[in-house]
């Protein structure tokens, strides 16, 4: 069944109007009942395990967004020592944080350690190295799962691959278990399982599986050599379905994976982010100006790459409709693009959209997840307000940053 792309703005459409009068534009908007729906599909699917859905806050990190996970029993997936404090203001109990990342610095671990964190995802032999003199110069021992590089093709943009041989991410899948006897030997450690993560916005499930079944493999022979594992972690990577022609569901995931490892008695740690959040947020922005160079036409809002980048860095699709305009306005051809001093500040090309005059609302959707959270001040823009609709109630979770934000931390 093919989805109609219009209906994606639905749930914002009518509500649209006010806000942007009351919060103006560029602004993004949230839905507290899509966020929950979606962490709820996931606990659904991977109820017949022993699980955590740990998200991955880099997808989005506003507070009133991650209270909302925290508070419906999400863990966390952290990469940097500032997501790991935002997630403790948010409630997230240090005990359900996993902490990721390739390049973690002794003051992030440190941090890690003082706060109790869950699981440290451990990259390499110098991070294991380096964690466990710290952990053992505290009396402690961290629990660490180490990421694998299964080097398998994910199939996603080469931007967010992650678990090929190529990429930085992981150790080879051929030195985990030597690295693993290592650090089972060192002082401050505790081996709590393996990890891998191949990619984000994947469609096609069969890579995932292949890796799933790599790391499972790999648990069992470690359990075999009688390592106390606790965990499996499967990192996230489920894609959303931006442009109508569909993406896995949770419980298509639940499905290829819960068998491989269901013997291993291990609980299954999943870091989604995107596809807790992309569908739960969308950007609205108003049309500046329209123009026609050539044979080209061009509709300019007041949102530019600074506020979502990802069809600049990704060429990824966000599907955007004029919310001003009904069926009656002739759909035009155009480029949809923002006033930042760049020609890769575009959000479409080529786009089929009613045709817009200046002043109209247009909405950007499925930019919950890495819209916001990859947001910049290029051209001296403030970044935008952030509304969470509760109902129909909308709250204000983020001011429009001023002219002053942006110049406070400069010293003259
Ligand atoms: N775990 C690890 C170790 C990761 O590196 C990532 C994403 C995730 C979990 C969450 O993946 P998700 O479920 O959101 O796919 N900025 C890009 C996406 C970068 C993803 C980076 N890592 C985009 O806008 O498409």
């Amino acid at each position: 069944m093919t989805l109609n792309l219009a209906s994606k703005k639905d749930w914002i459409a009518a509500a649209a109007e006010p806000l942007v009068r009351e919060f103006e534009t560029p602004l993004y908007v949230y839905s507290r009942e899509r966020i929950e729906s979606a962490y709820e599909a996931y606990a659904a699917a991977f109820a017949p395990a022993p699980h955590r859905i740990c998200y991955a806050l880099k997808a989005n990190s506003s507070l009133a967004l991650l209270k909302v996970l925290a508070s419906k029993g999400a863990g966390a997936d952290i990469v940097s020592g500032g997501e790991l404090r935002q997630a403790l203001r948010a409630g997230f109990r240090p005990e359900d944080i996993v902490f990721s990342g390739v390049g973690k610095t002794d003051e992030e671990l440190a941090l890690g350690l003082e706060r109790g964190i869950g699981e440290f995802n451990v990259e390499s032999e110098s991070e294991l190295r380096r964690l466990s003199a710290l952990a053992a110069s505290r009396g402690a021992r961290a629990f660490v799962t180490l990421r694998v590089n299964p080097d398998v093709d994910p199939k996603s943009h080469p931007y967010i691959s992650t678990g090929l041989r190529e990429n930085k991410f992981g150790v080879p899948i051929e030195e985990a278990a030597r690295i693993l006897r290592e650090a089972r030997a060192m002082p401050g450690l505790e081996v709590s399982g393996v990890q891998c993560h191949i990619g984000s916005q994947l469609r096609d499930l069969g890579p995932a599986t292949e890796a799933v079944k790599a790391i499972a493999s790999l648990s069992r022979m470690l359990l075999g050599e009688g390592f106390a594992l606790r965990t499996i972690d499967i990192g996230g990577g489920l894609g959303v379905d931006y442009d109508g022609t569909g993406a896995p569901a949770p419980t298509d995931l639940a499905a290829l994976v819960l068998p491989q490892i269901k013997d291993l008695g291990l609980k299954l740690l999943l870091e989604p982010g995107r596809s807790l959040i992309a569908a739960a947020g969308a950007l609205l922005t108003r049309v500046v100006a329209m123009k026609t160079n050539g044979a080209r036409r061009f509709v300019i809002t007041d949102a530019g790459m600074n506020d979502l980048l990802r069809p600049s860095l990704y060429s990824a699709y966000h599907h955007i409709e004029n919310l001003s305009r009904g069926e009656e306005t002739p759909l035009i051809q155009a480029d949809i693009v923002g006033p930042v001093c760049e020609s890769g500040d575009f959000f479409a090309k080529d786009r089929a959209i009613r045709e817009p005059r200046e002043g109209d609302l247009l909405v950007i959707l499925d930019a919950g997840a890495y819209s916001f959270s990859m947001a910049s001040n290029y051209n001296f823009r403030p970044r935008a307000a952030e509304v969470l609709l509760l109902g129909a109630v909308p709250r204000l979770i983020r001011r429009r940053e001023t002219f002053e934000d942006l110049t406070g931390a400069e010293i003259e």
